[in-house]
């Protein structure tokens, strides 16, 4: 079959990755793909934005199947359009991608079906806002409603930094996606990532992740797209695994088929592991970027087989199996993420440290100027490796990066402390 991959970052290049190792993949093209991506796919120019240009293409190219990356173009209903032109795509639909384009849909639908996440209210004026900030006390978190690029968020320490953050969102910061606020309670506990495969009616569990958000180690600075993930979240036991899946998931599916908003394609559930057991953070309704990184070292079967049950509403009929092995990614990054990323530098070694055993290292935002790698966005590269345990994995990563040279770049050293630490102590003797 031909598929057609949207995106440019490194889970786009894991994806392309895995769909080129299928059997069943005749030709990938990837619109706009990346330089690494571009050893697995044909990369084109598309406007993304444009539906009819991409179905166009899809029909010009035969495409059996479309999938979609980064969550843009599915809350911009590229999905819908796509099917209506009779094409098949592995994403959710404009309605069904509100889980994560709109934080007070999903707030309504967790209170309707009784789906345990932080209490909350709901506001679109700074006054009742910043009294409701004021009667609860701090911590608490501010959210922007809409997407506000991972930026609409702040967990407040205190109630001045709480309402700084309300007035940022009122007074234009985030633009649309700040009309709407929503203040919740702070929540403590372990948080970990939790992935399904959806087709509308059947959720099929897909692994877990871990990610490091700040910038800094030890979980210090500002927050990020993700420094670096590791699978499984040793928090997810399958106990756990299995409350989520029927305190959380299924009353999602239920409530989405329920509201003609059937979700099909990645569901992906932050959450927060709290005394009383799993709670929602937030829906995403894509993979992690990185944890689809760590999620596909370890898958063993076939994705394309995988997403094509999800598209075709098979999902009932399948499952997903799993190395037994830990994965995990360390992200390289240009000086100044994530303010403001220098963008240029040459990046040597790349295939040499490629070519360690159990490493992949997968291309985020690099670009090839005058026939060399260069950065060229702020997560540059992710580098990947698997081991027995996450320190094995750990230190293979650490191997890999240690062989690469680009003095521009920076990484944490300390991706996985938290599950090596437990390793530690979970060992005999
Ligand atoms: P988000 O952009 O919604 O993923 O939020 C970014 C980060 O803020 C999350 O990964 C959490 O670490 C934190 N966060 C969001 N909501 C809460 C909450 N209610 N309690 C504690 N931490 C939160
Ligand atoms: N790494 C977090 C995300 O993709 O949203």
């Amino acid at each position: 079959m031909n598929v057609l991959l949207l995106g440019s970052g490194g889970r786009e290049h894991a994806l392309a990755w895995k769909i080129a190792a299928s059997p069943m993949l005749t030709r990938l093209y990837a619109a706009p793909g990346n330089p690494g991506i571009a050893r697995h796919a044909d990369c084109v120019k598309l406007d993304l934005a444009n539906h009819a240009v991409v179905a166009g293409f899809c029909r010009e190219h035969r495409i059996d199947l479309v999938v979609v990356g980064p969550e843009a173009p599915l809350v911009a209903g590229i999905a819908d359009d796509l099917r209506a032109a009779g094409i098949r795509v592995f994403g959710p639909s404009k309605a069904a991608a509100r889980l994560e384009g709109s934080k007070s849909f999903t707030k309504e639908l967790c209170a309707k079906y009784g789906i345990p996440t932080a209490a909350y209210g709901r506001f679109d004026n700074l006054q009742a806002a910043r009294a409701y900030v004021k009667e609860k006390g701090a911590p608490i978190v501010v959210k922007a409603d809409g997407l506000a690029a991972g930026k609409g968020v702040t967990v407040a320490m205190t109630e001045q930094e709480a309402l700084a953050a309300l007035d940022a969102c009122f007074d234009g910061s985030f633009g649309a996606a700040g009309a709407e606020v929503v203040v919740e309670e702070f929540l403590t506990g372990e948080e970990a990532s939790f992935f399904c495969l959806c087709d509308g009616a059947t959720a099929l569990p897909f692994g877990t992740a871990q990610d490091h958000k700040r910038v800094g180690d030890g979980d210090t600075g500002p927050n990020t797209g993700g420094m670096g993930a590791y699978s499984p979240a040793p928090v997810m036991t399958p106990e756990m695994v299995e409350r989520t899946m029927r305190e959380i998931v299924e009353p999602t599916m239920r409530g989405m088929a329920e509201m003609g908003a059937p979700f099909s394609g990645v569901l992906f559930a932050g959450l927060m592991i709290t005394d009383t057991g799993p709670k929602l953070i937030e829906y995403n309704t894509r993979f992690g970027d990185p944890e689809c990184q760590v999620l596909m070292m370890r898958l063993k079967d076939d994705l394309l087989v995988l997403m094509n049950a999800a598209a075709d509403g098979q999902l009932a009929h399948i499952s997903a199996r799993w190395k037994d092995e830990a994965a995990l990614t360390v992200v390289m990054a240009a000086r100044g993420y994530p303010a403001a990323p220098e963008k240029g530098s040459v990046i040597q070694g790349v295939d040499e440290a490629a070519a360690l055993e159990d490493v992949e290292i997968f291309h985020a935002g690099t670009a090839v100027n005058a026939g060399a790698l260069v950065a060229n966005g702020g997560r540059v590269l992710n580098v990947t490796a698997a081991g027995r345990t996450v320190a094995e994995a750990q230190r293979k990563a650490y191997e890999a990066v240690d062989m690469i040279d680009w003095p521009q770049g920076f990484c944490r050293r300390d991706i996985g402390w938290r599950a090596v630490e437990r390793e530690k102590t979970e060992q005999p003797g």
